[in-house]
Parts: structure tokens; C-alpha cells; sequence
């Protein structure tokens, strides 16, 4: 099988004269190849990317992700989806158009491959910490919300690699404050519902109230860099 591009399997049902009853219009990410690429042909294509994402993808605005040190087949996974235009509009919707599945590739293990760089935006109180924390931990039983760690790993740096049921699950650590809390709003309002993938997001972020997404955001941006 060509590997990246089996990323689309869901996506290949499309394809006209699929007898399949069950043709999906979704990303089928149940099952998710390794993502090779050219890590000096992605950085030659980055220069566009770094005026928002920040140097080697460290954005700096809190409202632009972090792309540096994240997964490669999460980011190629997130590429086709705002090629494939359903992510909210933004300005990647134009900006993946014409990207190639090759410059995806590219583009996902040059940035996957970059140092993340501790924030540098003063870290929230220590009352709203405690709360993100606990919620990252445990959950919220009452809520119904559960243990964000169970999937996002421990260190939140994502589940351990390998598993390729796993593979495009994100890290959250460090990310932006309020780039999650947008995400976790989309995904709520079901804003964000083209892969199998987003379907468990949708889950888990409904028994989120607003503060309990504040508290996590601040709680994940204030992490530092995961040693490795
Ligand atoms: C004009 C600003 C801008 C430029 C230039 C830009 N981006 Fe983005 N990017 C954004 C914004 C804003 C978002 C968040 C959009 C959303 O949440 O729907 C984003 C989101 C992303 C995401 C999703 C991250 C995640 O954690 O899910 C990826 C991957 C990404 N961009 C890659 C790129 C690449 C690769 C380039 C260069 C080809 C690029 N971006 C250029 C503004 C930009
Ligand atoms: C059952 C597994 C599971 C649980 C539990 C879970 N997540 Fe996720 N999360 C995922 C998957 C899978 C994705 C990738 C979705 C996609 O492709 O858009 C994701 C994506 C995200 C993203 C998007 C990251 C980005 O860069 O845009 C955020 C934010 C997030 N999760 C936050 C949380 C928080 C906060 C919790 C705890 C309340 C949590 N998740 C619990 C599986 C889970």
C-alpha cells in the first residue's frame, strides 16, 4: 500500500463508482501509517508558515498552534483536512490548497523534528493550575468529562508512539492557550467532524463547560518542554 496517502482510506470511498453501501465521508484515522518525508525539502517549504507559526514553528501570537515538536502523522492528518476544506475557515484553508501529499509529508516531519521552546507568556494563577491539572488528571466524573491523560499520555506529549491506532493523536504540551480553546469550543459546537478522530474530540469536549477549557488550556500552555 502506499503508505502516507493510506491515511485517506476513509477518504478513498469518495472516489466515484464505490459500490461500498458504507461509503464514509470522513477520514477513516482508526488505522494510521508512519509519515516519511524529506525534513530539507519540508523546511524549504516552511518559510511561508513561520510568520504565523513562529520560528522552526514556535508560535508566539496564543492564538496561531504551535506546531514544532508535534506529531508528524497529526499534522499531516490536520494538512488534508484544511485542504479538504472542513476545518473552520481560516487562513489555512487557502494556504493548503495547493500543497502536494508530498509537501504534506514534508512539511509534517520538518516540523515534527523542530525543538518546542518554553513559552514565554507570564503562567496563569496557581488556583487555575491546580484546577487544569486535576482536570488533565482525573477528569470531571460529575461531568462525565474524562481523564484527558488516558489518551493525551501523562507528559501530554501524546499516547506512546508506535501504536498506529495512536499515531495521529496529538501532544497538547505547550500548546497555545488560546488556540485550545478554540479547538475544544470547535470541536464542542461540532465544527470539526471529517475524521474518526474528530468524532472523539466531539465526545469529550461536550462535557466541558467554558472554565473547565480555560483551566486546561492554561493549565497545557504553562508546561514546559518535555525532556527527551
Ligand atoms: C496567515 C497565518 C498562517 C500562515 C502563514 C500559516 N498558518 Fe497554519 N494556522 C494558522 C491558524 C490561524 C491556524 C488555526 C486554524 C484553526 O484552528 O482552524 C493554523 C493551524 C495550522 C495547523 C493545525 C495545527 C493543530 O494543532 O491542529 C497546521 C498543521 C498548520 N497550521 C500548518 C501550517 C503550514 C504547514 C503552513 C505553511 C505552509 C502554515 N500553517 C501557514 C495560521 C497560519
Ligand atoms: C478517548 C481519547 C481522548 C480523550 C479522553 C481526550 N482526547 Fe483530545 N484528542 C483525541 C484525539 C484522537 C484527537 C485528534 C482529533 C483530530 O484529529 O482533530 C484529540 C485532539 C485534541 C485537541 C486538538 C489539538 C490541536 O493541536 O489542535 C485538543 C485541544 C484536545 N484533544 C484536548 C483534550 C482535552 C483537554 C481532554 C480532556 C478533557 C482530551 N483532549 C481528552 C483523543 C482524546
Amino acid at each position: 500500500m502506499n503508505r502516507p496517502t493510506s491515511l485517506l482510506l476513509g477518504a478513498l470511498l469518495l472516489a466515484g463508482g464505490c459500490a461500498s453501501a458504507h461509503a464514509a465521508s470522513y477520514i477513516d484515522q482508526r488505522r494510521v501509517d508512519a509519515v516519511q518525508g524529506d525534513v530539507a525539502a519540508g523546511a524549504a517549504k516552511a518559510t511561508v508558515c513561520v510568520a504565523c507559526h513562529g520560528p522552526n514553528g514556535n508560535a508566539i501570537v496564543p492564538a496561531f498552534p504551535r506546531l514544532a515538536g508535534q506529531r508528524a502523522e497529526y499534522l499531516a492528518g490536520e494538512l488534508h483536512k484544511f485542504k479538504r476544506g472542513t476545518r473552520p475557515e481560516s487562513p489555512m484553508t487557502a494556504l493548503a490548497m495547493p500543497l502536494t501529499d508530498e509537501d504534506i509529508r514534508n512539511l509534517a516531519v520538518y516540523f515534527a523534528a523542530q525543538t518546542h521552546t518554553p513559552s514565554t507568556l507570564p503562567p496563569p494563577d496557581s488556583q487555575t493550575l491546580a484546577r487544569g491539572e486535576a482536570l488533565y488528571r482525573q477528569g470531571d466524573p460529575a461531568r462525565g468529562a474524562p481523564p484527558c491523560q488516558g489518551c493525551h499520555g501523562a507528559d501530554a506529549t501524546g499516547p506512546e508512539a508506535g501504536a498506529e491506532h495512536y499515531r495521529a493523536w496529538p501532544s497538547l504540551r505547550g500548546q497555545n492557550g488560546d488556540y485550545l480553546v478554540q479547538r475544544l469550543q470547535n470541536y464542542r459546537d461540532g465544527k470539526l467532524k471529517d475524521s474518526s478522530n474528530d468524532f472523539v474530540m466531539h465526545g469529550v469536549a461536550q462535557t466541558l463547560d467554558e472554565p473547565s477549557m480555560r483551566a486546561l488550556a492554561s493549565y497545557l500552555s504553562s508546561l514546559p518542554p518535555a525532556s527527551r
